[in-house]
């Protein structure tokens, strides 16, 4: 049972969240990842010096059940060794080096625990968390230990995620906590739609679509009159921010916040 408390930290947020209209949130994508590696506490510090409005991270569990920040689901890509995240020990994904592939000055940088995120990123940012795996339990159990020391900061947090049940199993559990459903392909988002017309319940907070989808001007319309929060990702030309700004949009997702944020303050004193 969720306290009371935690329950108006709901409506704070959803109330919150829904004026947040008339400029779009801008969304850090993996932090500041055109300018640092991604995903690790140098992205998500240099977000917060470039002023983003929110930051974005992804998570998978380690053999040992720890949230750890990364993208992929194994290790080859960003670090300097190939594992699978969910086959290996915390203890070792943390001696990669998550950095050097970006550049020789991010040597330093390791897998981030999600807990080292959690007690960064202040609550007036939002925290758009990621979970990668697809087997629910995992990810709550995970997730479970982390709430005694993180109450606030995970209450303020969006969880999103390709995987429906996912967030299911996560709003069953925590049903005052928002969640919102990236959706890869038009299919999902018609068939969700035509759920809802024909008044089905409204499973998630807020839909994410993919800019690649070149999402029409009526299905906006639709999914917005549906009530969802609509984001969008990954977008990094400036000119975008004013069109999804103009459809109603609440979070731009970007890999270069900086760039987008300067473009909004123009719009905005124009
Ligand atoms: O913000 C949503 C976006 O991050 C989903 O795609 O592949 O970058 O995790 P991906
Ligand atoms: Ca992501």
């Amino acid at each position: 049972m969720r306290s009371v408390k935690a329950i108006l930290f709901y409506f704070l947020n959803l109330s919150i969240l829904s004026t947040a209209f008339s400029a779009v949130d801008i969304i850090a994508h993996r932090g500041a990842s055109a300018y640092a590696p991604e995903n690790t506490l140098a992205s998500v510090d240099l977000a917060l010096e470039l002023d983003a409005d929110g930051i974005e991270i992804d998570v998978h569990v380690s053999a040992d059940g720890r949230l750890m920040v990364i993208h992929d689901g194994s290790t080859g890509r960003t670090c300097n060794e190939d594992v699978i995240i969910q086959k290996t020990h915390s203890h070792t994904l943390r001696q990669l080096d998550a950095g050097s592939w970006k550049g020789p000055e991010w040597k330093d940088e390791k897998i981030p625990f999600l807990e080292e995120v959690l007690e960064r990123v202040p609550l007036n940012t939002k925290l758009f968390i990621e979970c990668k795996t697809k087997d629910p339990k995992l990810f709550l159990q995970a997730l479970e230990p982390l709430w005694s020391r993180h109450q606030e900061r995970l209450q303020s947090s969006i969880l999103i995620s390709f995987h429906a049940p996912i967030l299911s199993a996560f709003k069953r559990e925590y049903p005052e906590q928002m969640v919102i459903w990236l959706i890869e392909e038009m299919e999902s988002l018609e068939a969700y739609a035509r759920h809802i017309k024909e008044g089905g319940k409204r499973l998630f907070d807020g839909l994410g679509v993919d800019h690649e989808l070149g999402i029409s001007d009526h299905d906006i319309t639709t999914h917005l009159a549906s009530g969802h929060l609509l984001s969008v990702w990954t977008v990094d030309q400036p000119r975008w921010v004013s069109y999804y700004t103009s459809k109603g949009f609440a979070f731009f997702t970007t890999n270069r916040p900086d760039l987008v944020q300067l473009n909004k303050n123009t719009q905005v004193t124009k």
